[in-house]
């Protein structure tokens, strides 16, 4: 027990000038302590600020919330509080601070953060017994609160005396410790390391570099010598304004032990791009290697003397801005002045919608917000800020100017970066990419990155949907590309992320699957022809592979409408007309096609390879048929609707009855002419398949090319 707390405990009763006193009103107490604050790095923050206030090199969180003997007690090294002080600032609910001591702090000359007077009640929002310890001038005092009777003594309107208590023995020479006890555990239920990042990001003040600690030294420990090797030079040659300077600025946290430092700061190091208002600030050290880094104009319009500092940033992917529950999302900026928070989060105050929003986080200083001579701005929380001040309003229009341009910017340089990325890391896509013509390469690879650059939601299919999207892109740039659309392909590449994630969406449930398949389909049926022919193998294989692909005959005719009712009834009809099926049951349809190609009605008519037909044996056949079909159209209204009879024949027909006069394939020609007709023979077909082959492979390297790279990248 210390001389002092007997001193304390020695006041008596009814002695008004010794005895504490806390006059506060329940609403008072209710709307700025116990209900202001619903998270623990907001309750510190307002101690670490008095502690910064209070001239304090090292402030101290010892954070114990579990377990029945929970704690958390703050301690500074600042000047503390005699008694007298403790009774007309710590106690008085709205001390203040400015008007009676001027803006800046009487040691360090630092640039007061406190304002209202009510910070310290931020307490009783997270703990019902509150002890506040002090030491200055050689006077040691403390006291304590219980929230319980503080709040009885308001109910019956009678002021409340803290009771006076025993000093802790780790009470410095100078310094506060605020210790806190019965806490409320939902609000402080918090991981430290969440703690620590929220205390971090809510202070620019703090000294995040940490001398390095010497052999058996804690970190702790370095941080305490280095203050008091400044203070001892100090002492020994006061005019050394150096080590006065240095010592004016140092201002460390510790949590448990162990001192908030840059590594707390882990948004940082996920940035890729960087934008800092007035000048490069953060050290390279903090930031990633290869972040990207902007300088902004630092001065507001409206007033020369509105400046800001500070940064915001873009992370990777939107989930690396949310770290866990406590720390909350980083998906915003939080404004301070004077080193402290007076905004949390300004974005939502932007009306700013696009998708960099959910990549940015920023830290900005904009200290014109709350300056000793003009009207205080800050909600009491300091969560908010009076929306209408002309400051504001300022702020506001300038940031969301900032953000507009470093979005452009973003939108222009992020896929360039994840293209290089996806170029490194993918192999298929690079060869694809080389493989397209110089002019295609560039929008190719942009759209590339863009579609790295989006955000898939992290699950185990993540990669998978992505390589999904990717195919999508190819296929839907291939398609473009065909036409050779570079307008369009420019569109597809600097589209913004989120529409390009709709139009993909679209391709790839839709025309990527029918486009794809048909490439492939025909690329396979080409090898298998070629391979028959090879073969020699020519009759029915061919007969069916033909009906299965009549753009082998027309390289037109991919979309056929199956019509099986119209085709029954034509050859029903023809039958009726004495139309003989030319083949046995076995062999149905076989030989004998009715098919509606681009509204083109289509009878095609296959003849035995060994065969050599007679032309007017076809042209009869053929006649029926068309007699049948065109009965049928004018029956059913459709007699404009074109048709066309093709045969296709092993061997080119002859022409028994041809007129002595006229040479047999002049008579041939002109049967199948009459007809509206075309004859076909299989070697030409095969020929021209070959021919077909060829060239389309050749003006298709494409396709190849790109089955190549959709194979590559399917699973
Ligand atoms: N750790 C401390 N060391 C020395 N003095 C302190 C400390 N904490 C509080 N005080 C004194 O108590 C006063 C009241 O603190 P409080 O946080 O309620 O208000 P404030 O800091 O003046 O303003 P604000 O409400 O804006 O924080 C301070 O102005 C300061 O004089
Ligand atoms: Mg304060």
């Amino acid at each position: 027990m210390s001389d002092n707390a007997v001193e304390v405990s020695s006041a008596e009763e009814g002695a008004p000038d010794e005895t504490y006193e806390m006059k506060i009103s329940m609403s008072v107490l209710e709307a700025l302590g116990i209900n202001l604050y619903s998270n623990a790095a907001a309750v510190v923050s307002e101690l670490v600020a008095n502690a910064w206030d209070a001239d304090a090199n090292l402030v101290e969180i010892n954070w114990n919330a579990g377990g029945d003997d929970a704690f958390v007690e703050i301690s500074d090294d600042g000047r503390g509080m005699t008694r007298e002080e403790l009774k007309r600032k710590f106690l008085t609910v709205g001390y203040s601070k400015r008007t009676t001591e001027g803006g800046l702090s009487d040691g360090y000359k630092r640039p007061f953060m406190g304002r209202k007077g009510i910070g310290k009640l931020s307490v009783f929002s997270i703990a019902d017994t509150v002890e506040v310890h002090s030491a200055r001038n050689g006077e040691r005092n403390a006291f304590r609160i219980e929230v319980d009777e503080l709040k009885k003594r308001i109910e019956d309107d009678k002021a409340y005396h803290p009771e006076p208590i025993d000093v802790l023995p780790a009470l410095g020479a100078h310094g506060t410790i605020i210790r806190l006890t019965n806490l409320r555990r939902r609000r402080i239920d918090v991981a430290l390391n969440a703690l620590r990042k929220r205390v971090a990001r809510r202070f620019d003040v703090l000294t995040l570099v940490a001398p390095k600690a010497a052999d058996g030294e804690t970190p702790l420990d370095a941080v305490k010598s280095q203050i008091s090797d400044l203070r001892r030079m100090i002492e020994a040659d006061p005019a050394d304004t150096t080590a006065s300077n240095a010592l004016a600025g140092l201002f460390y946290v510790t949590l448990n032990g162990a001192p908030i430092s840059f590594d707390d700061r882990i948004e940082l190091k996920k940035l890729e791009y960087l934008w800092e208002f007035g000048a490069e600030r953060i050290p390279a050290e903090s930031l990633a290697a290869d972040a990207v880094r902007t300088v902004l104009p630092a001065s507001v319009p409206g007033d020369s003397t509105w400046l800001v500092s500070g940064w915001f940033g873009t992370t990777a992917r939107p989930d690396q801005l949310v770290e866990d529950d406590e720390a909350g999302s980083l998906k915003n900026i939080m404004v301070l002045s004077r080193g402290r928070p007076i905004q949390e989060s300004i974005l939502e105050r932007l009306d700013f919608s696009r998708l960099f929003v959910s990549y940015t986080t920023g830290q900005i200083r904009a200290d014109f917000l709350d300056t000793d001579d003009q009207d205080d701005i800050a909600t009491s929380d300091r969560q908010r800020l009076m929306e209408d001040d002309p400051r504001v309003v300022a702020l506001r229009d300038f940031l969301r100017a900032a953000l507009l341009r470093a979005s452009d910017q973003w939108s222009e340089w992020r896929p360039k970066r994840k293209a290089k990325e996806v170029l490194a890391n993918n192999k298929p896509i690079k060869d694809w990419i080389e493989s397209l013509p110089k002019y295609q390469q560039d929008p190719a690879t942009k759209l590339m990155g863009t579609i790295e650059s989006l955000s898939i939601p992290e699950s185990t299919d993540a990669a998978k949907d992505r390589r999904r999207l990717f195919q999508s892109g190819i296929i839907a740039f291939e398609r473009i590309g065909l036409r050779e659309d570079v307008e369009r392909l420019n569109q597809l590449s600097t589209m913004q992320t989120d529409d390009i994630l709709t139009v993909l969406a679209t391709l790839d449930s839709y025309e990527s699957a029918m486009y794809l398949d048909l490439i492939r389909a025909r690329i396979e049926t080409i090898q298998s022809f070629k391979d028959d022919v090879a073969e020699n193998v020519l009759e029915k294989v061919l007969q069916e592979k033909l009906h299965a692909n009549l753009w082998l005959l027309d390289p037109a005719w991919d979309r056929i409408s199956q019509d099986v009712s119209m085709e029954e009834r034509v050859f029903e009809l023809a039958e009726t007309f004495g139309a003989e099926r030319p083949e046995e049951d076995a062999l149905k349809r076989i030989d004998l096609r009715y098919c509606n190609v681009q509204n083109r009605h289509v009878i095609i008519e296959l003849k035995r390879p060994g065969v050599k037909p007679d032309i007017d044996v076809l042209y009869d056949q053929g006649l029926t048929y068309i007699r049948a079909l065109t009965q049928i159209l004018e029956e059913t209204g459709r007699s404009d609707e074109p048709y066309e009879v093709i045969f296709v024949v092993g061997q080119k027909p002859g022409a028994k009855k041809s007129p002595p006069s006229k040479n047999p394939d002049d008579y041939s020609r002109e049967r199948v002419a009459e007809l509206n007709g075309r004859v076909f023979r299989y070697q030409e077909l095969i020929h021209k398949a070959r021919a077909q082959y060829s060239e389309y492979i050749e003006k298709n390297k494409n396709l190849t090319r790109v089955a190549e790279v959709l194979d590559a990248l399917s699973d």
